[in-house]
């Protein structure tokens, strides 16, 4: 089992190209099922996510090669709709893959994707938008078959929450529907803007990716395309989080500044100095960072959940309180056990924690729990006097591409042993 082992306290500097996001890679990976055609991917991060879903497009029947940051899927030799338990447990978020089969086969057939370490994760909303478009869904012991034999027809979906898998998946479906679809209450990630791009450079027409109201007008039948994916702006907050807990100054190339909004305002208010110039951010901490009040994680453009656990470690030595509200996730503090065993001081009470900042962390042995828990523990290790060990690699190899090798071109000790 691989660990790392991370030398606190020493100050970053330089600069470092953040990786393709892997929350845009997914989605879009899933709707090249529609084209029947090759697509080229450029950007595309080499993760064990990337991996999941290349093996799930592999059994489907695709052809895909991956080299060097640039994937390529011909969907043509797609011949099945039903994706196995043992794929379906590889990839937490293979629900995506749900709207993309249905569409081009007629039918789909998974089991429920399951909880996973930071809640439920129902679909309800994912399986209700395809239903209200004309699929018919049964649930057979825990394996749920979708049918579609007239195709899927247009329709006014609202979300009563903007899930981002949710408008992914009626957005792919929705291209090649009969007839025009309206969601209302849609999510406005950039990575949802990122998928209307390649949709419609796929020849899909699709407008409002963004803002709360989406509108896809079906077409007939979409091509294969080249894309070049955004860059990850919770791996860009995650580095930010890092030159701010172990201190120096760190340029960030890139990155979309727009994508960041809800980020940069906390670090700034931490007492970090952030200049942007076109597609570079310089982050620069040279005292001790001061809490931020509050950090309420929010749909986007508000401040991302997936940002919170990276965040929270940051703030774990600075002056004052601060409190944080995860809105979002129901269990998504299973950082804060290991942040403890580091000397902090912070309190959860459902989905509030207050974080009380203190003078030092010290280095321990600790565990990951989840994906950006393990990115939490790796920016206090960072900022921690001696030796912090960190097990659970699985999990942060599924969204963060080489993050030792990064941070040790910066002036981390950060080894993979
Ligand atoms: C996406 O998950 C991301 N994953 C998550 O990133 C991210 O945290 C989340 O969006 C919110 O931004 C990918 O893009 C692969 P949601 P998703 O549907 O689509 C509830 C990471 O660390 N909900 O917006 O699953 C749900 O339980 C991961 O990279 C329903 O109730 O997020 C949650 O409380 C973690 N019913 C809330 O909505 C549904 O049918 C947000 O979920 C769907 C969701």
């Amino acid at each position: 089992m691989s660990r790392l082992v991370i030398d606190g306290m020493k100050r970053l500097r330089g600069e470092t190209t953040i990786q393709g996001s892997k929350n845009s890679a997914l989605p879009i990976l899933a709707a090249t099922l529609l084209c029947g055609d090759e697509s080229v991917l450029f950007n595309c991060p080499d993760l064990l996510d990337v991996a999941g879903s290349i093996n799930i497009l592999r059994y489907l029947g695709c052809d895909v090669d991956f080299s060097d940051g640039t994937l390529t899927c011909n969907s043509r030799g797609l011949d099945r709709s039903h994706i196995p338990d043992s794929l379906m447990r590889e990839m937490r978020s293979s629900i995506i893959f749900l709207g993309a089969l249905l569409a081009r086969t007629g039918s789909a057939s998974m089991c429920f994707p399951g909880g996973c370490e930071i809640g439920p994760r129902p679909i309800d909303l994912h399986l209700n938008a395809l239903s209200e478009m004309g699929a018919v869904i049964e649930n057979d012991h825990g394996v749920f078959q979708c049918h579609a034999p007239d195709g899927l027809n247009g329709a006014k979906i609202a979300l009563s929450f903007p899930s981002v898998g949710a408008t992914e998946n009626i957005m792919i479906c929705a291209s090649i529907a009969d007839g025009t679809t309206v969601i209302t209450n849609a999510a406005r990630e950039p990575e949802i803007c990122d998928l209307a791009d390649y949709l419609n450079s796929c020849g899909a027409r699709i407008s409002g990716a963004g803002e709360g109201t989406v509108v896809i007008d079906g077409v007939e039948k979409l091509h294969g395309t080249h894309h070049a994916i955004i860059p990850d702006r919770i791996v860009a907050s995650t580095v930010m989080a890092a030159c701010a807990s172990a201190g120096g100054k760190v340029c960030l190339n890139g990155i979309i500044p727009s994508h960041l909004g809800g980020v940069i305002s906390v670090v700034e208010e931490s007492g970090c100095d952030i200049s942007i110039e076109n597609n570079t951010l310089t982050v620069a901490s040279n005292k001790r960072l001061i809490a931020p009040r509050v950090v309420r994680t929010m749909p986007y453009p508000g401040f991302p959940t997936d940002a919170q656990a990276p965040i929270m470690a940051m703030t774990a030595k600075s002056k004052g309180t601060a409190l944080f509200i995860e809105n979002i996730f129901e269990n998504r503090y299973l950082h804060v056990s290991s942040l403890l065993r580091m000397g902090a001081n912070i309190k959860v009470e459902g989905k509030v924690a207050v974080v009380q900042g203190v003078e030092s962390l010290h280095g321990a042995e600790v565990e990951a729990m989840d994906l950006r828990g393990a990115a939490s523990l790796i920016v206090a290790a960072l900022g921690a006097e001696g030796e912090t060990t960190l097990a659970g690699l699985k999990y942060l190899d599924r969204g963060y591409e080489n993050i030792e090798v990064v941070l040790s071109s910066l002036g981390g000790e950060v080894k993979r042993v």
